[in-house]
């Protein structure tokens, strides 16, 4: 597991890494719930570093990049557990004249899709969707 720094007790660990490389040192379905706000594609860089979701050069070469992290999920998450994530529609640009949106929120259901069961559909996914600091928001289940 490539841990920069943790903190571990008998009521919690905290490790500090890279989200894909730390859940591959977990076990197969040892986690009941995660819950979590990723980079919306390259709308705020965090880091500069190149593990950082929000340094990818573009859309799809994000939802690639992602693809890892949700199915690191899927590994680890127990049977009919959850996953709850912070998400958005997506900005194409600013320039005030249609810039459009890319569908954030359906485009992570759709890479929940391709690492579950082949009859999966995003049908079996819920949306919902509520009020923060960023405005509003929506989750997959
Ligand atoms: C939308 S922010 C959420 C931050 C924090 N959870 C909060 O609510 O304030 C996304 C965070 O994910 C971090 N991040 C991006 N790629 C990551 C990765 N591969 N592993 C771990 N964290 C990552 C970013 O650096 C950034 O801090």
């Amino acid at each position: 597991m490539a841990v920069r720094a943790q903190e571990i007790t008998e009521n919690y660990a905290l490790y500090n890494g890279d989200c894909i490389e730390v859940m591959g040192g977990f076990p197969d379905e040892s986690i009941h719930l995660s819950l979590y706000s990723p980079p919306f594609a390259g709308l705020y860089h965090y880091t500069s570093d190149e593990r950082d979701l929000s340094n990818n050069p573009d859309y799809e070469t994000f939802l690639e990049h992602y693809g890892f992290v949700i199915s690191e999920l899927h590994r680890v998450t127990l049977p009919g557990r959850m996953t709850a994530v912070h998400i958005m529609d997506i900005p194409k640009g600013n320039t005030g004249r249609g810039d459009g949106l890319f569908d954030f929120p359906g485009d992570v259901i759709e890479l929940h899709c391709q690492c579950r069961k082949p009859d999966c559909k995003a049908s079996d996914f819920k949306r919902r969707k509520g009020l923060c600091g960023h405005g509003e928001w929506e989750y997959a289940a």
